[in-house]
């Protein structure tokens, strides 16, 4: 199976943890571009969704899904998005797309988050994919001086300004043995706004999709 064959089925397989007539988080990517196209199949046994980014949003309207704006909910039962990396902790590296921030928002308002990845996406240890961090642009030179303190090597995303007005740096060169703490260490920089670690709030569940089939997987 090609990568986005088994993009596709795992975009299908998650349609299962869809709650009828609930709102769904829906993220944002290749993978949740599947899940989204398969969700439209299931659109009338939903009330609507909330976007994590434009993209999104406007995917999810073309297909004539209504999407809320997340202060006008209280609730959203699940949350689907994919990740740039995945661990056996359910901890993830997210935010290839630049969409870092608001795919953080959704995930924490919402009840259970599911990840949907192709296999090549389980790793041992987060870090070999560069770790986007979004910045607000009059702090770039000093968030990169202490992201370089910290052992990384930053880079600024070229031609790059997410839905909120801001730059994304990815940082190469990251082992990231403990997640939660570089998290937070992170979040402590003054400038930035998020970063891509999703750590603290972990996926709950993970679809895996395999050659043999799409695996479920929860934190071991
Ligand atoms: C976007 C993300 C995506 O979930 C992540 O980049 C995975 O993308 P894809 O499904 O295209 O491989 O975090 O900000």
């Amino acid at each position: 199976m090609t990568q986005d064959e088994l993009k596709k089925a795992v975009g299908r397989a998650a349609i299962a943890h869809v709650v009828e007539g609930g709102i769904v988080g829906v993220g944002t990517g290749s993978t949740a571009n599947f899940f989204i196209d398969a969700l439209a199949e299931f659109r009338h046994r939903i009330r609507g969704a909330v976007a994590s980014s434009e993209a999104t949003r406007k995917r999810l309207e073309g297909h004539g899904i209504e999407v809320f704006d997340l202060n006008d909910v209280d609730q959203i039962p699940v949350y689907v998005d994919g990740a740039d990396e995945i661990n056996a902790a359910m901890q993830m590296i997210k935010g290839g797309g630049g969409a870092l921030t608001r795919e953080k928002i959704v995930a924490a308002v919402a009840g259970k988050f599911v990840c949907i990845a192709d296999a090549s996406k389980l790793v041992p240890v987060l870090g070999r994919f560069p770790l986007p961090v979004e910045v607000i642009p009059m702090a770039l030179g000093h968030v990169q001086r202490e992201l370089s303190r910290i052992g990384g090597s930053p880079r600024l995303r070229a031609n790059f300004v997410t839905d909120n007005g801001n730059l994304i740096v990815d940082v190469h060169g990251l082992e990231i043995v403990d997640a939660v703490a570089l998290e937070t260490r992170l979040n402590q920089i003054v400038g930035v706004v998020t970063n891509g670690l999703f750590a603290c709030r972990p996926a709950d569940v993970c679809l895996l999709a395999t050659g043999a089939g799409v695996q479920m997987l929860t934190a071991t």
